[in-house]
């Protein structure tokens, strides 16, 4: 059996006609964590913008088991923790979560119980009933996680998931998006934090927008898939 694959090929990206991401070939595999490293500036949100169907390159490829990423089917299997989080402000923390559910239709009785064990997950069950704009940086970017993961996504992208986290919460962040991949989500992160990394089963390094180097899987070899 081939495991599901999120494929980048050849990608470029230009802005104010810069080069910001050049002849970019990477792909992610479930349950296999991929991180992305690399300094800042170096297109590591760019690209993860990219994989996550935002933002459409200039050249190149990007496909969910061979479909376009961009495909509404194939967008709705996305979960993305994107740096400025995306919570909506007056809702609870368990409202900002709960809405994955709500959306997709689930019935009350799962919507309460997944919520709520979603968010004692990530260490988030003290403030539940806080609204969002009144939790520190690190609870909401913990929130932000415990949305994008609540409806078991095919593809988590998370970007700087765990930068305003202390260790504790670097672990408990980490833990939960190393689950994902275990249930067979494709995972990539984009990570200055080396511990990411290193628990991450892939990584790919960017500098200046071009691939520098990648661990075996990662590359978009001919052989195998
Ligand atoms: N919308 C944009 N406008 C101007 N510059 C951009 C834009 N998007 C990305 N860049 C530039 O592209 C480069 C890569 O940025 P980014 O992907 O955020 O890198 P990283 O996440 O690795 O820090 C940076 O030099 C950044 O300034
Ligand atoms: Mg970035």
């Amino acid at each position: 059996m081939t495991a599901t694959t999120l494929r980048a090929s050849d990608v470029g990206y230009r802005v104010d006609r810069r080069d910001v991401l050049t002849d970019v070939s990477v792909r992610a595999v479930a349950g296999e964590p991929l991180a992305m490293v690399g300094a800042s500036g170096a297109g590591k949100s760019t690209l993860l913008a990219i994989l996550g169907g935002l933002l459409v390159p200039d050249r190149g490829l990007v496909t969910f088991d061979d479909q376009p990423v961009r495909q509404p089917a194939v967008r709705d299997r996305i979960g993305l923790v994107l740096q400025n989080y995306g919570l909506v402000d007056v809702f609870t923390a368990w409202e900002n979560v709960a809405i994955a559910l709500q959306s997709r239709g689930h019935d009350r009785a799962e919507i309460e119980s997944r919520t709520s064990a979603q968010l004692a997950a990530l260490g988030l069950a003290d403030v539940a009933q806080q609204p969002a704009d009144a939790l520190s940086g690190g609870q909401r970017q913990r929130v932000a996680v415990a949305r994008a993961l609540i409806v078991e996504p095919a593809v988590v992208l998370a970007d700087e998931p765990t930068a305003e986290l202390d260790a504790e919460n670097r672990a408990i962040v980490l833990d939960a998006l190393l689950a994902a991949a275990q249930r067979g989500a494709i995972v990539v992160v984009a990570s200055h934090d080396p511990e990411v990394a290193a628990r991450c089963a892939a990584q790919v390094r960017l500098a200046d927008g071009m691939v520098v180097d990648t661990t075996a899987s990662t590359w978009q070899g001919t052989a195998g898939n």
